[in-house]
């Protein structure tokens, strides 16, 4: 575990404003060892996040910024480098983090910066995904891993799951089994990121593992 943590490659920060049960399911699989990394810092812009106290119960430095505390979202986002920085993170994982990400984060760490979202971009980006797609009936929605770019929820895609809409499904249930399909894929699109044998074409993430390696 020591050779981890002081691996700058593997050091990824998560960064959340509520419940945090992606961050537990990346908590999860790092403790089971199916994600080689460890988290050096959470990061929540809201005091109440449940998820703090997720990640201080298994040992993790975490802390909350407050928006109010600065003068305004340039100077916020010059914090959170510094502190991400002063980690030596090399990922920084958005998980439910209800914020939107300035340019100062995006050019201190370029094509590092994953989000979570609950449906299958590029359609039913922005908040209630999945109420959108329940709306809207579809018939297949589910959740996406993708970096971050200054698009709202338009960065290129590493992993999507896909959940099937069912006649008796109501926005909670489609929710909950979107959210299992979070929780399973996150961690996985995280790994593929830190093992870095990918590109990105255009809008196509692209791995680059030589076939049978
Ligand atoms: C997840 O559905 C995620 O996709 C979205 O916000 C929710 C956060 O949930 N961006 P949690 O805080 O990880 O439990």
């Amino acid at each position: 575990m020591a050779e981890t943590e002081n691996d700058s490659r593997h050091r990824i920060a998560v960064l959340i404003s509520g419940r945090g049960s992606n961050l537990q399911a990346i908590l999860d699989a790092i403790a089971a060892r199916r994600l080689d990394a460890a988290i050096a810092i959470v990061v929540s812009n809201r005091a109440d996040a449940p998820g703090l106290e997720r990640a201080r119960e298994a040992g993790v430095e975490a802390i909350c910024l407050v928006p109010s505390d600065y003068a305004d979202r340039d100077a916020y986002d010059r914090g959170l480098v510094e502190v991400l920085r002063a980690r030596e993170v090399g990922l920084i994982c958005l998980a439910g983090y209800m914020r939107l990400v300035g340019s100062r984060l995006l050019e201190a760490f370029p094509n590092r910066v994953l989000n979570v979202h609950p449906s299958l971009l590029p359609a039913f980006p922005g908040l209630e995904a999945q109420r959108q797609a329940f709306e809207h009936g579809v018939r297949v929605t589910g959740a996406t891993v993708h970096f971050v770019t200054a698009g709202l929820d338009d960065g290129p895609i590493i992993l999507q799951a896909a959940v099937p809409v069912l006649d008796s499904d109501s926005v909670e249930t489609l929710s909950a089994r979107i959210l299992v399909e979070e929780h399973r894929i996150y961690p996985e699109a995280i790994q593929i990121a830190l093992d870095g044998e990918w590109t990105i074409d255009g809008r196509r993430f692209v791995r680059t593992r030589r076939a049978g390696v």
